[in-house]
């Protein structure tokens, strides 16, 4: 049985502020969330601060991108091993906002797969397709070849420790929900993909969906068979409903 799990990209939002009171009502909260694991991904000037103030409870945290370097002469890019250092458990690689606005392309993303895992954290590999690719009818071929580029690079049995998210670009920030039976479509096919190359690697990886999830569509989201949870943007900033959100995992 995969554990449900609840991830809030916080993207380029927060300050000390506000992160310290959205912290400390996630804190008050938690308690009430017993099955579900949960973790939070703030920019990375915060993580540091992040890992102080959660330090010793359920909540995890991971950055929402790696370095596909191990150390260097790159100046604005951060290292796994100093996400490392800073106690994050993720690191969301491949991210639709990555992929469309700062062109990374799925061999780039792979590599900075690669790297998450070299250094022991969670890879969350995003992958979706953009609307004009729904209505070609090439939802499946968009996301074979995301993840054909991963598992080229590192094996399906990479797959095992790592998360998938998939995320609809058409979804995200748009306050248009896939319908349950949209995300569990692709879900569907993802696992299968996954199974035609190793069948246990494919029961075990979390499979997480992302793009306008709220406390009012999350629990019938989540109650799918192939959906093991979200990836919460904009209601991860707002207590109250990142909370609901988890509770629908319960
Ligand atoms: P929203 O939940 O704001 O649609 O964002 C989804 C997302 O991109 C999470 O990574």
């Amino acid at each position: 049985m995969r554990q449900t799990l609840v991830v809030g990209n916080w993207k380029m939002n927060g300050s000390r502020a506000d992160n310290a009171a959205l912290l400390a009502g996630l804190k008050a909260g938690i308690a009430t969330i017993k099955k579900t694991a949960v973790a939070v991904c703030p920019p990375f000037v915060y993580l540091s601060e992040v890992a102080t103030a959660l330090d010793g409870t359920p909540i995890a945290w991971g950055s929402q991108n790696i370095s596909d370097q191990l150390s260097g002469a790159f100046t604005g890019e951060i290292a796994g091993s100093m996400l490392k250092e800073v106690g994050c458990t993720y690191a969301i690689v491949g991210h639709s906002e990555r992929r469309s606005i700062y062109k990374e392309s799925d061999a780039d993303v792979a590599k900075k797969f690669a790297a998450a895992r070299k250094i022991g954290l969670i890879p969350i590999l995003c992958v979706g397709e953009l609307l004009e690719e729904r209505e070609q009818g090439i939802t499946e071929q968009v996301i074979g070849r995301q993840l054909d580029a991963v598992i080229a690079l590192e094996g399906v049995a990479a797959l095992s420790d790592a998360v998938i998210a998939y995320e609809p670009v058409w979804a995200i920030g748009t306050g248009k929900t896939a319908s349950p039976e949209q995300a569990q479509d692709v879900h569907a096919f993802i696992r299968r993909k996954i199974a035609a190359l190793d069948k246990a690697v494919s029961e075990r990886v979390q499979i997480l969906y992302g793009g306008s999830v709220k406390g009012s569509n999350a629990k019938e989201l989540f109650a799918k068979p192939d959906i093991d949870g979200g990836l919460i943007g904009g209601a991860s900033l707002i207590v109250d409903d990142f909370l609901n959100i988890c509770s629908a995992g319960e």
